[in-house]
């Protein structure tokens, strides 16, 4: 039976993805900072499956608790970091900024790092980190989000790198998604917004494929052209 852990399982995208592997016969470890949340996704999983609290930004303990995890699970093959912040921060508050840094930049990259070395270790395994749209270009409305995704773009291409290099089956996806209807969804003029669930099943079907990119749902992978391609005056003006 395949196992996999997800952080930042608790609600949105990582809960809805959980259900998904669940069903499709994962033995699940799910993990975040709310513990009733983890308490009734639990009951929704196949027998087996765990929940573990953990803080990411909380780097020390979060490192701690995910290796304890795989030696809990005796070993994982997929490892989803969906765990993420932001906030609309039109006058730059250090605060904001600085918290959407330690969960989505020191926090991931913490994350990151010891699930590759855990699959380094093991001989295989699959990464699959949640960036984001937003990661393509800067944006004045959340500049450290938009910041925080596209460190999350080059983190994932280094790993990928890395296991090129040491030619280890260790497989990294970078799941872009446009708007999904969660408590991240934020601002005005929101399109296109799609359910969890619907993200959920074709980030399954990406991780099934082993892509290493993939744009969810999958008509954003227009928009992700378009925004690479607008001239800043143009795009300024958005
Ligand atoms: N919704 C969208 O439109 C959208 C678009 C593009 C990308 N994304 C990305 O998708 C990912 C999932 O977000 P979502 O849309 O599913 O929103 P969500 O429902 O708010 O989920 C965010 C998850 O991250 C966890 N989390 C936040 N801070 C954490 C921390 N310090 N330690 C551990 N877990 C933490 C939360 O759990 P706890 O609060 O219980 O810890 C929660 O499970 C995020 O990385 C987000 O940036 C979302």
């Amino acid at each position: 039976m395949k196992k996999a852990i997800i952080i930042g399982a608790t609600s949105g995208i990582g809960r809805a993805l959980s259900i998904i592997l669940s069903k499709n016969g994962y033995t699940v470890c799910a993990a975040g900072r709310r513990t009733d949340l983890l308490k009734s996704l639990q009951s929704e999983l196949l027998p087996g499956s765990l929940v573990r609290a953990m803080d990411i930004s909380d780097i020390k303990n979060a490192v701690n608790t995910f290796n304890k995890i795989c030696t809990d699970l005796k070993g994982a093959d997929l490892i989803v970091i969906s765990a993420g912040t932001g906030h609309l921060n039109p006058d730059l508050e250090w605060l904001k900024e600085k918290e959407t840094i330690d969960v989505n930049v020191s926090g991931f990259s913490a994350i990151a790092g010891a699930a590759y070395r855990h699959f380094a270790e093991q001989g295989y395994g699959h990464l699959v980190g949640i960036s984001s749209l937003a990661g393509i270009r800067g944006g004045g409305g959340a500049p450290a989000y938009n910041a925080s995704k596209s460190f999350i773009f080059n983190y994932l291409q280094g790993l990928r790198h890395k296991s090129a290099k040491m030619n280890l089956p260790i497989y990294i996806t970078d799941i872009r998604p446009g708007f999904v209807d969660t408590a991240m969804a934020q601002g005005e003029g929101l399109f296109w917004v799609q359910s969890p669930e619907k993200a959920a099943r074709q980030i399954f079907l990406a991780i099934q494929k082993r892509k290493k990119v993939a744009y969810i749902t999958k008509r954003w992978t227009l928009i992700a052209w378009i925004l690479r391609m607008l001239p800043d005056v143009i795009y300024h003006k958005l």
